[in-house]
């Protein structure tokens, strides 16, 4: 018998360092590059932290420019793309059709010799990359919501900053500015987050010297199922199944007893309470104002009361980022792919930090299976041995 200790799900374990962010649970607390994300979410354009997460430092006007024109530059939706993505299914998860088009994007980057030993890039070419693949996924998940809803493609508007012009493109008009501004908030708060599965996943892939699409192609797929990003969708399923407010107790009655998990609640390392959760429910609130909705508002508040007097066990980033984007107007399979949009910042600033200071990622496992066994009958090949 092996007596390795097994952190089952990697629990506790402390796989690297990074300078990126920082996750306090006891003070529940976190930091980008040391500035506290309510700050970053109250002040900040999304391309500014975006450029911090990449860049290490709040961009000065002149870099912040900068970026917003080569984001410009790349908005648009790529021939290439947008044909990849009308030979889908109307019904594929939106999840796959991001994920499909981040892949056509990283097949048609060829910059580089071609060959595998070039395939992790230059620092200067995956900034380059990370950039234009974060201006390019707005017009992807916005084309995604109109081609399923029968609507044409919205081409970007130039005059428009990041957050305004991705709801431009997804709904065909201008929005508010409060939506603007909570649709921004919530992209500062989904950007960055550790060592989180999907961001794991990009470490992984890029650990052994492959390629940056290869690695958000693959956070993308850790980010879709339901226990990650998928729960900010689990979350709105949940809401449109219990109703109204009235119904929270009964529901959480009968899900309780068959041993459900409650989508939006609970959290691997925070575990009194996740950190951007104050700060979404605020803009949440605003939305509530905006489109003078007291029924949701009426509901988020009864059933997270009614759950964690219950379990005591808190609502995560995804509680109330699910009820938000319902109400801008995003359909419910839109929510994760708006988190991809967000989190891609965080998954390239990973991909770089990962192969500026490289270890190939390769754990151990303990073997559990059936004891040696050989084929009846098998006699060694002489010459062979
Ligand atoms: N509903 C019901 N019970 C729960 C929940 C929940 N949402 N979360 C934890 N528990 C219970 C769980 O059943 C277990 O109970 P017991 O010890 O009796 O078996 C105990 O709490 C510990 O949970 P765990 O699943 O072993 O803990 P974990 O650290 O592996 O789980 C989690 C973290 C996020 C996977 C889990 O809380 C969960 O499944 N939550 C629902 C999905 C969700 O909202 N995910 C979003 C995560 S945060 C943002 C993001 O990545 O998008």
């Amino acid at each position: 018998h092996s007596t390795v200790q097994i952190q089952k799900g990697l629990a506790g374990v402390v796989a690297d360092t990074t300078a990126i962010s920082k996750v306090n649970p006891e003070t529940n607390s976190l930091l980008y590059r040391g500035y506290p994300v309510q700050e970053l979410a109250a002040t900040q354009p999304f391309e500014a932290v975006a450029y911090l997460l990449w860049n290490g430092e709040l961009p000065s006007d002149e870099q912040l420019a900068e970026l917003r024109a080569e984001e410009r530059r790349h908005r648009a939706l790529a021939d290439n793309v947008r044909a990849a993505i009308d030979l889908l299914p109307l019904s594929a998860h939106p999840m796959d059709e991001v994920r499909t088009a981040v892949s056509v994007i990283g097949a048609s980057d060829v910059s580089g010799s071609g060959s595998v030993l070039d395939a992790a890039g230059s620092p200067e070419e995956n900034l380059a990359r990370s950039v234009r693949l974060y201006a390019a996924l707005p017009a992807i998940v916005a084309y995604g919501q109109r081609r399923r809803r029968g609507e044409q493609l919205v081409e970007p508007r130039d005059d428009l900053d990041y957050a305004a012009n991705f709801l431009w493109m997804t709904f065909g008009e201008e929005a508010d500015a409060v939506v603007v501004d909570a649709f921004n908030r919530s992209m500062t708060l989904y950007a960055e987050h550790s060592f989180n599965a999907s961001t794991f996943t990009a470490r992984v892939i890029t650990s052994t010297l492959s390629d940056l699409y290869s690695a958000v192609v693959g956070a993308i797929g850790a980010l879709k199922g339901p226990l990650h990003g998928g729960a900010n969708e689990a979350v709105m399923h949940i809401f449109d199944e219990i109703g109204e407010a009235d119904k929270v107790v009964a529901w959480l009655d009968e899900a309780l007893a068959e041993k459900r998990k409650i989508m939006g609640f609970g959290h691997r390392v925070y575990k009194r309470g996740d950190s951007r959760v104050p700060t979404m429910k605020a803009a949440l609130d605003t939305l509530v104002e905006h489109y003078d909705r007291p029924d949701v508002a009426a509901l988020y508040d009864a059933l997270e009361s009614e759950f964690v007097s219950r379990k005591g066990i808190y609502p995560n980033l995804d509680y109330p980022s699910g009820p938000a984007y319902n109400l801008i107007g995003f359909d419910t399979l839109t929510f994760t792919p708006l988190f991809i949009a967000s989190r891609v910042t965080g998954w390239t600033a990973h991909v770089m930090e990962q192969t500026a200071s490289n270890a190939l990622i390769r754990p151990l496992s303990a073997y559990n299976g059936v004891d040696e066994r050989h084929i009846d009958g098998y006699v060694p090949d002489a010459e062979a041995l």
